[in-house]
């Protein structure tokens, strides 16, 4: 019998946001459900309600027309359901195997473990995925794209009947989203529900049959994947015709004297990277996620060890023991991992926002705190961080909302920067808060304030961009102005040795 997931009139709300109002749709085996909306829709809410992470206020869960509730998480996976969450929940400082059987472990209550077998059965997984890593490896020293792979090996060893992904492909690179994907087509095949949240748009149109679309909490409109299109489904998030993004662009012409300057740097890993930005432009840096983008990004900035090489500051030799000497001298770096880097999730959004620049908030011996309210509001209505106050804290945010918090720290008006860089800033976000993102930075630059756009999405680099450095395996392939600038020539560089 086909197997079918319903959500009948499902409410949930938090102090001051009404998360989830009244939503009811249904979600077949054999199938992909996307769930779209914009950032702070919803979405991540209502798989938590399927994961036994939250409880609906009103409404339920159906399974094949049954009633299901779901008190604790490990209610949820013993009614075969496996959650992937939007924020990774590995153990870092435990090993493959020990992480995908996280659960058998548990129930293990002689808590002997056979090691041999398990190693044997993580191994027939990894297999299946053909990833290069090892049972025995440690989590929290793999890159993030290889911990991401193991969430999904978590889920696929437990072989649920109903599987949700929650932007899954965010710090996949692109081998392992086909993986992924051949992946989610053999789940289809077996019949399993599967529910694909995503902003991602080509992902979507690629891999699901069904679209459902949320905003502000509410069911605005299911779509078969294959009756609609783009424009259709962005009108249905955003609410209105939002229109071609890239056209609409106000860019800054004006580019100025070289403001930084970086010679024949390396570091553990990247060898030999040369290139200069100047006042006003916006440097785009593509390339295949690995290619040591973020790495030549943390060396400029403090925050890695260099071992040899230069970097010029405003026409002075500069080497940054911390990132906070590189923020003193006007360098501001927006990390591309909002987990692991930047957030103080314990905080507000005021807190976030206001850390790199409370020394000049001081009123005597005071901190201002009129003008840090002023600063963290600045930022809210900026980029539409969907939240009733400023004093919100960082968790109960959402993905995308948290990474335009990360935004409105580095590009705050008191932030006195030089250079500005972007390490994959449109992660999560949804598409209207994309256009704001590619406005303010040319907004920035026009300032004088000279910008570096690290990203993984060609067609986001290659229309935002001046000028475009392409890294392949630690060193610099390619540059191409904004004129000569093709998808082919970029990826032809991306893979180059
Ligand atoms: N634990 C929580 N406490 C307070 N508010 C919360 C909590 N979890 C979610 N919210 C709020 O509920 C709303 C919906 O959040 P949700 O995480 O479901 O959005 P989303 O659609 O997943 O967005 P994104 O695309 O940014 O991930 C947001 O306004 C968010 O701030
Ligand atoms: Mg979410």
């Amino acid at each position: 019998m086909e197997q079918f997931l319903e959500f009948k009139n499902i409410s949930k709300a938090f102090p001051g946001v009404q998360a989830l109002d009244n939503v009811s749709f249904r979600a077949d085996g054999g199938r992909v459900c996307a769930l779209m909306g914009e950032n702070g829709a919803g979405k991540s809410t209502l798989l938590k309600i399927l994961s036994g992470d939250y409880q609906p206020d009103e409404g339920h869960v159906y399974i094949n027309g049954e009633v299901k509730s779901f008190a604790s998480p490990y209610q949820s996976i013993k009614s075969s359901i496996s959650v992937i969450y939007q924020e990774r929940q590995l153990m870092t400082a435990m090993s493959v195997m020990e992480n995908i059987f996280l659960d058998d472990l548990h129930e293990n209550k002689l808590g002997f473990i056979n090691k041999p077998l398990l190693r044997r059965k993580t191994q027939e997984i990894i297999d299946v995925f053909g990833l290069p890593i090892k049972p025995t490896d440690i989590v929290g020293r793999l890159s993030v794209a290889h911990q991401q792979m193991i969430e999904i090996m978590k889920a696929y060893r437990r072989d649920s009947d109903i599987i949700a992904f929650d932007e899954p492909t965010a710090p996949l690179t692109a081998g392992e989203i086909t993986i992924l994907f051949n992946l989610i087509k053999n789940l289809k095949e077996r019949g399993k529900i599967i529910i694909y949240v995503s902003h991602r748009m080509a992902e979507v149109f690629q891999i699901s049959d069904d679209i459902i679309v949320l905003k502000d909490g509410k069911l605005m409109t299911t779509f078969k994947t294959s009756e609609t299109d783009e424009k259709s489904l962005v009108k249905a998030m955003v609410g209105r015709d939002i229109g071609d993004t890239y056209a609409k662009l106000r860019r800054n012409e004006e580019i100025g004297d070289v403001i930084l300057e970086v010679n024949n740097l390396v570091t553990e890993y990247i060898h030999d990277v040369s290139f200069n930005l100047r006042r006003g432009e916006v440097l785009g840096f593509a390339g295949l996620i690995g290619a040591g983008r973020t790495e030549v990004m943390r060396a400029v900035f403090g925050a890695d060890p260099v071992s040899s090489g230069e970097i010029w500051l405003d026409g002075k030799a500069v080497s940054f023991k911390s990132p906070k000497n590189a923020i003193d001298s006007g360098i501001a770096l927006c990390p591309e991992d909002r987990k692991e880097q930047g957030l103080i999730l314990g905080r507000s959004i005021r807190d976030n926002i206001s850390i790199p620049v409370l020394s000049k908030m001081k009123k005597r011996l005071f901190l201002d705190v009129k003008k840090e309210e002023r600063l963290a509001a600045a930022a809210v209505s900026k980029y539409s961080i969907k939240t009733p106050t400023t004093e919100k804290l960082m968790v109960e945010l959402s993905g995308g909302n948290q990474q335009k918090t990360i935004l409105g720290r580095w590009t705050s008006e008191m932030m006195d920067t030089k250079v500005l860089i972007l390490d994959e800033p449109t992660k999560g976000i949804d598409v209207g808060a994309k256009a704001e993102v590619y406005q303010m930075v040319h907004d920035l630059a026009s300032l004088g304030i000279g910008v570096i756009f690290i990203s993984s999405e060609l067609i986001e680099v290659l229309n935002i961009s001046d000028r475009i450095i392409v890294m392949h395996n630690g060193h610099i392939t390619g540059e191409v102005t904004r004129h000569e600038a093709t998808e082919e020539r970029v990826l032809e560089l991306a893979m180059k040795d």
